[in-house]
């Protein structure tokens, strides 16, 4: 079972491999679109970490699933994008799911009322999700347009985002003793 949390200022390192690492039609679902290598590098260095957070999925030690959350208060005050990717291996075993349902808490903790994600219009998990969270869909050509409204924070809200983080720190040491010890066996 992965561990949950957000990455950490020294981790930033850790997302573009797990990009990198997306098989062809993941990036491509991902990211809407072909895109190289070059552009996933430029993608995660130039991310402003000031409006963004990266909630990941951790396998014994390692990024193998991430929910992009960023928020631009200027152009939009209420609302963010949610973008997720989940390596080939960890799909269908509702990790997006578990990824995208912190990104919201997270969200709706910084005062948002809407979350937009975008999709593949043929993306079949990604509509499901949608749907799991009260989502509309919008479909414009092979595009589909996700969008999430979310309550304001409350008390629940605010102490299930501080008790998961606090139950990600202790994953996470666990996870990587786990990790290193199957690196030790092999
Ligand atoms: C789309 C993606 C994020 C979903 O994450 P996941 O961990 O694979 O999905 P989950 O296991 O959480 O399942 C999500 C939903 O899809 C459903 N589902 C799972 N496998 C499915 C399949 N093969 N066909 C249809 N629905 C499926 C699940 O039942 C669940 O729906 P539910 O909540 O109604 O039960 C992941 O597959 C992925 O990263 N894909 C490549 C990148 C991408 O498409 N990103 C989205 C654009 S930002």
């Amino acid at each position: 079972m992965p561990v949950y949390r957000k990455l950490l200022p020294q981790e930033r390192r850790r997302y573009p491999g797990h990009l990198l690492r997306l098989e062809r039609k993941d990036r491509y679902a991902r990211f809407t679109g072909t895109v190289s290598d070059a552009v996933i590098e430029r993608h995660c260095t130039t991310l402003d970490w000031g409006r963004t957070t990266v909630v990941g999925a951790f396998h014994q030690g390692e990024l193998r699933g991430a929910a992009e959350l960023c928020t631009d208060r200027l152009i939009w005050p209420h609302e963010a994008e949610l973008a997720v990717s989940i390596e080939t291996p960890f799909q269908g075993q509702g990790v997006g799911t578990a990824l995208v349902r912190r990104a919201l808490t997270i969200a709706r903790n910084r005062g948002i009322a809407k979350v937009h994600m975008l999709a593949l219009a043929d993306n079949r998990r990604m509509r499901a999700l949608a749907r799991h969270f009260g989502g509309t869909l919008d479909v414009d050509g092979g595009e589909l347009a996700i969008a999430i409204g979310l309550p304001p924070p409350n008390q629940f809200s605010l102490a299930l985002e501080a008790f998961e983080a606090g139950a990600g720190a202790f994953g996470a040491v666990l996870d990587q003793w786990q990790g290193d010890m199957a690196e030790r066996a092999a």
